[in-house]
């Protein structure tokens, strides 16, 4: 079960797969939005099938809320990850307090669990057929040859085929699947805490859940703790894959997408500062358009990007100097070390219920779109506005060893300009851009005023 998002994506709908990696890009000149606000191009969504939970599924459900397994006994995975909060963390806190007394503060914001569906495996490059028998080391020296297209929100088909990182789970992709996932926060001595396999695997015997991991998977599991450990892990990717809770496309854009919502003034006004390159062009990487077979976009184009955001004093592991998070190249995964160039590099976020988040970004150092999108808008204009000054010098990219700074993207707009040259949006576009990232919240009703137009969950 190594490939069990794979699995469950195959199970939604293959041709979403192949979707993931043709995405359809409009030519510059296509009418966006109508006058009326209307979607000229309504399609029909291919949306992933409603169906009851399997066993499996239902068991991972109470796993997920199952406070037992933690060192404190007091955390589950919805402690961190709420589905009152899209799977995210209640608070704002940058990061969150796990371990045995829930007093350790972790090193990196807590990602919301939507719309992971169907993220493909970690690989440099798309993660197709051709890519399936090449070894990682093989992949990167491909991808130390070929170019990098430039990425704009006109021109998206293009650069899905970028021999870049892509796909992969944690912000630097270090493990591929959702079974892989839940073993590392449940382990992790800064969230869970959970302690041993065998401590688990004698929790899971001794709790409430025996029975129905026995009638699921045979007595024989209550015997060999590694087993035991490793199905309760696949019923919380079951539950993950399976719960339409977590890839529930209520939103107003995918009602918009099939005609069935108009856009006020100002939504339609940020979809285009949203899609043009020449200001927001945030759809070059945060990808906006169906697929070919009508597959949702889910505002991703899974790859990774360093964008060389301000390093975060509220987090308690940057007091030491000498500690980076560079993403891609550790400290936290391994195997890519040796590439510098791919150091600072985290994986692009969906933006669905981003306006619902209170810590943005790998190192939750904005805790409002606001914010990010000054990040977007300064960083290279004003960048007096983002980062510290260290003796009278602006000290830019002031999250990454200076070695390592030139990595940061400065090709893809708006991240290509130079200090003086105007910024790429207005503050009137980002007002509408905040307007039109609302349109991507879940629970979204037809009826404007009817009451329970935001109580879908
Ligand atoms: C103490 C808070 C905390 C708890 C509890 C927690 N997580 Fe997480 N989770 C995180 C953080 C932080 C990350 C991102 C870590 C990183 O990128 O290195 C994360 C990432 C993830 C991801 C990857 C999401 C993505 O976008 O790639 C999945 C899946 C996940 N957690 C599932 C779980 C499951 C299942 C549980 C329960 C077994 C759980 N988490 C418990 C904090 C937590
Ligand atoms: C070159 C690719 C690229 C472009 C263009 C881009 N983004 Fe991003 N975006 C990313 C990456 C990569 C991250 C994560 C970076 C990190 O955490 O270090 C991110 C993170 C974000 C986040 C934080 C989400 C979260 O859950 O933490 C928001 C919000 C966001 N982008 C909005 C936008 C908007 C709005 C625009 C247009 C103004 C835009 N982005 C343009 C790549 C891009």
């Amino acid at each position: 079960m190594r490939r069990s998002l794979a699995v469950a994506a195959a199970l939604l709908t293959t041709a979403a797969l192949a979707a993931a990696h043709a995405p359809r890009a409009a030519p510059a000149t296509t009418l966006l939005v109508l006058p009326d606000g209307a979607n000229p191009h309504p399609v029909q969504l291919l949306l992933p099938p409603r169906k009851p939970l399997s066993a499996v599924a239902r068991l991972g459900r109470k796993l997920f809320f199952y406070t037992g397994l933690s060192g404190s006994g007091r955390m589950s995975c919805a402690s961190c990850h709420d589905p009152a909060h899209a799977y995210a963390p209640a608070n704002s806190l940058s990061v969150q307090f796990g371990g045995g007394h829930l007093s350790r503060p972790g090193v990196r914001a807590v990602p919301s669990l939507e719309y992971l569906y169907r993220q493909q495996n970690f690989s440099i490059g798309p993660d197709n057929e051709e890519n399936e028998t090449v070894t990682l080391r093989q992949l990167v020296a491909r991808g130390q040859r070929a170019p990098r297209l430039r990425k704009t929100a006109s021109d998206a088909r293009a650069s899905a085929a970028n021999l870049v990182p892509q796909g992969g789970l944690f912000w630097d992709g270090r493990v591929d699947t959702l079974q892989q996932q839940a073993d590392g926060p449940l382990f992790n001595p800064l969230e869970m805490d959970a302690g041993s396999t065998e401590r688990v695997a004698r929790k899971l015997r001794g709790s409430r859940y025996a029975k129905r991991l026995v009638a699921l998977f045979g007595s024989a599991v209550l015997h060999q703790p590694r087993l035991l450990v490793s199905e309760a892990l696949f019923a919380l990717a079951r539950y993950q894959v399976e719960d339409p809770s977590f890839h529930p496309f209520t939103s107003k854009y995918d009602a918009w997408l099939q005609g069935r919502a108009r856009f006020t003034p100002a939504q339609a006004r940020g979809y285009r500062v949203f899609n043009d390159p020449r200001e927001g062009d945030c759809a070059a990487c945060h990808l906006d358009r169906p697929g070919p077979d009508g597959s949702p976009p889910l505002f991703t184009d899974t790859q990774y990007e360093a964008l060389g955001v301000p390093r975060n004093p509220a987090i308690p592991a940057n007091r030491n100097p000498r500690y980076f998070d560079l993403g891609l190249c550790g400290p936290y995964r391994k195997d890519l070390a040796a590439q510098t160039r791919y150091c600072g590099m985290f994986l692009t976020p969906t933006l669905r219920n981003a306006a619902t988040r209170h810590a943005f970004f790998h190192n939750g150092i904005y805790h409002t779109l606001e914010q990010v999108l000054e990040f977007y808008d300064d960083r290279d204009t004003r960048p007096w506005r983002i980062y510290p000054t260290l003796d009278g010098r602006v000290d830019k990219f002031d999250d990454l060893p200076r070695r390592l700074r030139g990595n940061v993207d400065r090709v893809d707009p708006p991240l290509d300009r130079r200090p003086g040259q105007p910024e790429a949006m207005s503050r009137r576009d980002m007002r509408d851009l905040v307007a039109f990232l609302r349109t991507l919240d879940d629970g979204w009703r037809r009826h404007r005023g009817a009451r329970r137009r935001h109580a879908l969950r």
